[in-house]
Formats: C-alpha cells, structure tokens, sequence
C-alpha cells in the first residue's frame, strides 16, 4: 500500500533511506527537508507492506529563476534493497505523479539515471526549457510532463537549502 508519511514514520523512513543508499546523505535531506516549507506532507509516500515501510518517496517544492515560479522535484526514492526488484519503487513513482498531477502540478523533476526513469515517462528538461541546477550536469535532470497543456516553469531550478550544494 502506498500512503502519505504519518507522523510516527520518521525513523522509519530514515532507516529505509540508509539502507538503499547505504550512506547518511539521503535520509537526512528527508529529515532536513521535513520542517521546511519545501516539505508537501501528501507527496511524502510510504510504501507500506502492512507490517513496515519498505519504500518511501519524497516530492519536495523548489523553484526556477529568475520568475520564482514553484517547481516540484522528486526525490530522494529509495526501496529497502531486500524488497527491491518487487515493483515498489514502481509503485511509488506513480502514485508520486499521480499526487503531483491531483496538486495541479505541471510537471515533477528530477536528477537521476536516465535509463530508469524514462520508463516513467520522464525527458530530458532542459530542451523544454528547465535547466538543472547551477553546477549540475545537464542530462541527468530530467522531467515528467503531467499537463501538456499547461506552461512549464521556465529557467534555472533552485533545490531547497536541504539538498546538497
Ligand atoms: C531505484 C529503486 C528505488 C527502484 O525500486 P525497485 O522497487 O527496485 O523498482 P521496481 O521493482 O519497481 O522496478 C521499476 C523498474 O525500474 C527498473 N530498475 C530498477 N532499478 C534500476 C536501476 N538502478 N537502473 C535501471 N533500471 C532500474 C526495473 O527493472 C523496473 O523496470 P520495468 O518495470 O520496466 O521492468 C531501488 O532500486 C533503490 O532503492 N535503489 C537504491 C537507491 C537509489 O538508487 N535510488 C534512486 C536514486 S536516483
């Protein structure tokens, strides 16, 4: 089942975080982000199989510059890795979309491995005109487009301060 993050679920979902990266800098970006007005409580997402959380994904809001414009930005996702491979971290990314989309969402991005998430219908950003962070490559940033008809925000995205620099 996937549900939005539930006050009690904190260690929880640091502890699923440190699991799948294996470090501490994924899961403290989520407890970072968490009293910040980036923080979306309905697009914090635990995958829950009924006994634990097994999965988690965080869909926080930055913005693009120079119009200020909100943007919202998926990630960290992490599934515990004995429960990988499963179709949680599946399930998790598409009821993150599906979230961002009820939320009157545009679009959601995201750094990561192009030969993941375009499975899940994310492109390349920057030829439709959102440019990664500053310092950050271009490819690896990426956007699923949820309204093709709506605008897109324009220019360069801005993290929240929780994200690394
Ligand atoms: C990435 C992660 C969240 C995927 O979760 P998962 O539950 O294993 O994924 P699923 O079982 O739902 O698989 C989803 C699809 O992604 C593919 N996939 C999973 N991990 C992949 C990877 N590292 N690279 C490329 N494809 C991958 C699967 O083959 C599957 O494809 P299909 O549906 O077309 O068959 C999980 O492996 C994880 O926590 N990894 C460690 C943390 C991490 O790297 N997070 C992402 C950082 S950008």
């Amino acid at each position: 089942m996937i549900r939005p993050e539930r006050p009690g679920d904190e260690e929880a979902i640091h502890a699923v975080h440190l699991a799948a990266f294996g470090k501490e800098l994924e899961p403290q970006i989520v407890d970072d982000l968490r009293p910040t007005d980036a923080y979306i409580p309905a697009l914090s997402l635990v995958a829950d199989d009924g006994t634990r959380i097994v999965g988690h994904v965080l869909v926080s809001r930055g913005h693009v510059e120079p119009s200020g414009d909100t943007i919202l930005l998926l990630g960290p996702i992490g599934v515990l890795p004995e429960r990988q491979g499963e179709g949680i971290g599946r399930a998790l990314v598409e009821a993150a979309l599906a979230g961002a989309r009820e939320a009157g969402a545009s679009c959601v991005a995201l750094i990561g491995d192009p030969a993941l998430y375009e499975r899940f219908g994310f492109v390349h950003s920057e030829p439709l005109g959102i440019l990664p962070p500053s310092g950050w490559p271009s490819r690896p940033f990426q956007v699923a487009v949820l309204s093709p008809e709506a605008d897109l925000p324009q220019g360069r995205v801005v993290f929240s301060d929780a994200f690394p620099a």
